[in-house]
């Protein structure tokens, strides 16, 4: 029998188990330990979607470092939507600094866009991301996605942080949405 969630009116099924996914993230944190080995980033976590993510990485990272919040809303049940508001924006000063931006999924790339705008208005030093999941299909963007600990199709996915309108976040599996053909 497949594994398989119900949130609100919709139906999903297990795609990543949660032990895969910690193998990932802890590839992703060995490489981020060893790129700023001799720096002093600021890790900026997009709320909510990539607190569990930032949880799960942070444990695992031996750097020197800190942490910053920002909050973008840019979804809509299972649609991006063209504006991204800033709910919560920079609340510390970033001049001159490492920013590397943690993000719970990339999908068209549109929040990412805006991050890096205003994160170039506050004069940041160096920028790089590192999300859990990022879909190819869907992103529109020239920028580089630096770490990535799944690049997944475009189809619709919640747990780990990801929601299905506010629910899902935290099933410590990931599950895609079910397609009935
Ligand atoms: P983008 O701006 O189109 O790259 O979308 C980024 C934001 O949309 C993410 O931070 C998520 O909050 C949300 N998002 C995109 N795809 C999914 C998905 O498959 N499941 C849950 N949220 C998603
Ligand atoms: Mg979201």
């Amino acid at each position: 029998m497949m594994d398989s969630v119900t949130i609100l009116d919709k139906t999903f099924v297990k795609f990543i188990p949660s032990a895969e996914i910690d193998a990932a993230i802890q590839k992703v944190a060995d490489q981020i330990n060893k790129d700023y080995k001799d720096d002093d980033p600021i890790l900026l976590v997009t709320l909510n979607g990539a607190i569990v993510f930032a949880v799960d990485l942070l444990k695992k990272l031996t750097i020197k470092c800190k942490i910053s919040c920002v909050k973008l809303s840019s979804y809509s049940g299972t649609s991006s939507t063209n504006v991204v508001k800033n709910l919560i924006g920079l609340t510390d000063d970033l001049h001159g600094k490492r920013v590397l931006i943690l993000e719970d999924i990339v999908d068209t790339g549109r929040t990412y866009q805006h991050l890096v705008d205003m994160l170039t208005e506050a004069g940041v030093k160096d920028l790089r991301i590192a999300t859990m999941t990022y879909k190819p299909e869907a992103y529109k963007l020239d920028l580089p996605i630096h770490y990535c600990a799944f690049s997944i199709p475009n189809k619709f996915v919640v747990g780990r942080g990801l929601d299905y309108d506010g629910y899902g976040r935290n099933l410590p599996d990931i599950y895609q949405l079910k397609i009935d053909d």
